[in-house]
């Protein structure tokens, strides 16, 4: 995803890691001309991933995220576009307050850390970068797999997970979250 701005100017890193206030490095803070590059990166990523899942409305944008306490990991590859640098993809996690079904069907209130959108550009999917991004969010966040909740994952996240973390047997729930055998692991582990 290439734009007509400086994207390694913008993003230094890798993988940024962006918050509430939108600040991707040091150079980007009290910058507004180059915040409201940021801002166009992210509100162009949650259309795309919105249009990639067939949603109605995106649920990534500039706004959406200073308005909620939610982390942003932004992927770039910085030699492409003559040097400028593409974006790859994102990855958006949060803490969420939610009521989940255990095995046995009893109500469990948690609020494990949430994968609420996730996207790589058609171009590059199944390249790893997913894998990559993903990986980085985990050590990130001291964080295993079978321990988050996932927001209405797609089929190919889905496929993303059975493959690449083996999270296969679902534990059927009530609202649009589905977490994976393990996640109940540790609090049933004294019973
Ligand atoms: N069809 C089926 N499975 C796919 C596809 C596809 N087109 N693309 C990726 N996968 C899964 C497969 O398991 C694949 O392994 P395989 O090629 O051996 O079948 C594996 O992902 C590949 O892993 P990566 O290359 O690391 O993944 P990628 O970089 O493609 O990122 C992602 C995965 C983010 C799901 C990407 O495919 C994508 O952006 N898809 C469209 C948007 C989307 O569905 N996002 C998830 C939304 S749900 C949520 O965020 C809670």
């Amino acid at each position: 995803m290439e734009f007509s701005f400086d994207i390694n100017q913008l993003f230094p890193e890798r993988i940024s890691i962006l918050d509430q206030t939108l600040e991707a490095g040091r150079k980007t803070a009290g910058r507004p001309d180059l915040q409201e590059n940021v801002a166009t990166v992210l509100d162009e990523l949650g259309r795309a991933s919105a249009k990639a899942q067939q949603l109605t409305a995106p649920i990534t944008s500039a706004s959406k995220l200073q308005l909620q306490k939610h982390q942003l990991y932004l992927m770039k590859d910085g030699e492409a576009n003559g040097g400028r640098g593409a974006v790859v993809g994102f990855l958006k996690v949060g803490y969420k307050k939610l009521f989940l079904l255990d095995r046995q069907g009893a109500h469990v209130e948690a609020e494990p850390l949430c994968i609420l959108d996730f996207y790589i550009a058609e171009n590059r999917q199944r390249h790893g970068y997913g894998l990559e991004l993903f990986n980085f969010m985990l050590q990130h966040k001291h964080v295993e797999p079978a321990l988050m909740a996932f927001d209405r994952p797609s089929p190919k996240f889905l496929s993303f997970l059975a493959k690449h973390y083996n999270l296969t047997q679902s534990i059927p729930q009530v609202n649009n979250f589905v977490v994976f055998e393990g996640f109940f692991f540790d609090k049933s582990a004294g019973q």
